[in-house]
């Protein structure tokens, strides 16, 4: 059977990473978290303990070592040989990911990647692009979307449950600058592509919108 190929993008909170890995596992594909490999270039910026400006980056992002894996369904993440799977998801990595991500050279690097992964098979990776550039000769492609206020309550949770004392009004604003900055860069910005289809789940539970991913996939 020909290799399926699923791109999913959509703006930060949307949910993405729960969804996409739980269909990845119900079609038999492999999850490619791109928002990981961006936030691993972050991880490595910050150690080096100095202003973040671009010139640092594009000197971290000359050597740095990428390397995803997805075992048993769950998504692990590797700098330098280093698992960073937790630490990548900190609000310190998530206050720098945008300006790294909108570098030319970082994507350069995290896009050969990307598609390098997605060559080896059946693929269901979720990130900003990949409709639009990474892989725009998809079988499926969706944009996941959902209110700011409902992105900003879900993100509220997940913080709260890994014991960060946020408050949701000051989520839902880093989050809105989040999606203006990546929706006004210049290099690959977000955007839904013109034949990917909207799945707005502000009003769905987890199950429900794994379950909409997978009717969209039994039709190609
Ligand atoms: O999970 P969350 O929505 O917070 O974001 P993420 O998917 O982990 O992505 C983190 C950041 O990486 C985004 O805000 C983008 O700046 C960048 N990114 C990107 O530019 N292109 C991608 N394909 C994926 C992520």
């Amino acid at each position: 059977m020909k290799n399926l190929v699923v791109a999913i993008d959509g703006p930060a909170g949307a949910g993405k990473s729960t969804v996409a890995q739980l269909a990845a596992r119900k079609l038999g594909c492999t999850y490619i978290d791109t928002g990981a490999m961006y936030r691993a270039v972050a991880w490595k910026t910050l150690q080096r303990k100095q202003p973040v400006t671009d010139e640092l980056i594009l000197d971290v992002v000359k050597d740095v070592h990428v390397e995803l894996a997805y075992v048993e369904g769950k998504t692990t993440v590797s700098v330098d040989g280093t698992d960073v799977t937790g630490e990548i998801r900190t609000p310190e990595v998530t206050a720098i990911v945008s300006q790294v991500a909108a570098l030319g050279p970082v994507r350069s690097r995290m896009v050969e990647l990307q598609r390098r992964m997605a060559a080896k098979g059946s693929v269901l990776m979720d990130g900003r692009d990949i409709a639009t550039s990474v892989l725009p000769d998809a079988n499926v492609k969706i944009f996941l979307t959902a209110s700011i206020e409902e992105r900003a309550r879900r993100r509220f949770k997940e913080m709260q449950e890994k014991g960060y004392n946020v408050s949701l009004e000051e989520l839902q604003k880093d989050i809105a600058a989040r999606d203006k900055a990546d929706s006004e860069r210049e290099i690959s910005p977000l955007v839904q592509a013109p034949d990917a289809e909207l799945l707005d789940t502000s009003n769905m539970g987890i199950d429900e919108v794994v379950q909409a991913i997978i009717d969209r996939c039994s039709r190609v």
